[in-house]
């Protein structure tokens, strides 16, 4: 039996915790098996990664610092959550994985995607996700959501151009792969969004008995 791997991806504020909960229910619902796991973070280790990544500081982070701890905190969380999970059959939903570090690091940050690519092969082998959810919204709308949640962690002081790059580079990784990934448009109403996972449900569990 072999596992199936699904990650969530957006920017702040589109809801991805909601729907990555909702869909979760639904899977179990159907008698699945799944793991719910984030990143960055995941296992103890790698949450105290995801602060140090998270955390505002007076010292600037260096771009290829940040793109190592991203990749370190993966390493961990493969090596104890993921691959332990794909391996007794489970669904691993994951929030957000490797596509944001092309997103955030590579369009945000301006690393290349050949610098991303060679720690992505270093670490994840041949592994990748099955299926992406990539969940769409305007630039505008997932920062005002953001800030009404209160304090902006490091990433969420970046300005509208970081953000920009961000959305950008989601959409071209889905657009150029469209077998893997799938667009939900974050901006609907909360209801229509889960009616668009829902519909997704019946092909989840095809990818799930191979
Ligand atoms: P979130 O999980 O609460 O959305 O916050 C995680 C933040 O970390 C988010 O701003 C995106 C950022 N991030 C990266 O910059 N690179 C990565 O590879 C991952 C997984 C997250």
């Amino acid at each position: 039996m072999s596992g199936l791997f699904i990650t969530l991806e957006g920017p702040e504020g589109a809801g991805k915790s909601t729907n990555r909960d909702y869909l979760a229910a639904q899977l179990r619902a159907l008698g699945m098996d799944i793991v719910l796991t984030r990143e960055p973070g995941g296992t103890p280790l790698a949450e105290r990664i995801r602060e140090l990544l998270l955390a505002p500081s007076e010292e600037a982070m260096n771009a290829d610092t940040e793109l190592l701890l991203v990749f370190a905190a993966r390493a961990q969380h493969l090596a104890e959550v993921i691959r332990p999970a794909l391996a007794r059959g489970a669904v691993v939903l994951c929030d957000r994985f490797t596509d944001a570090t092309y997103a955030y690091q590579g369009g945000g940050r301006g690393l290349s995607v050949a610098r991303i690519a060679t720690l992505e092969q270093f670490v994840q082998g041949d592994l990748h996700p099955q299926l992406t959810l990539v969940f769409d919204l305007p630039v505008e709308v997932g920062l005002a959501r953001a800030s009404a949640r209160g304090r902006l962690d490091r990433f969420e002081q970046e300005g509208r151009a970081f953000f920009d790059a961000v959305r950008s580079t989601y959409l071209a990784r889905a657009q150029a792969n469209p077998a893997r990934y799938r667009l939900i448009d974050a901006a609907l109403p909360l209801a229509e969004v889960q009616r668009s996972l829902d519909a997704l449900l019946p092909q989840i569990q095809g990818l799930h008995r191979g």
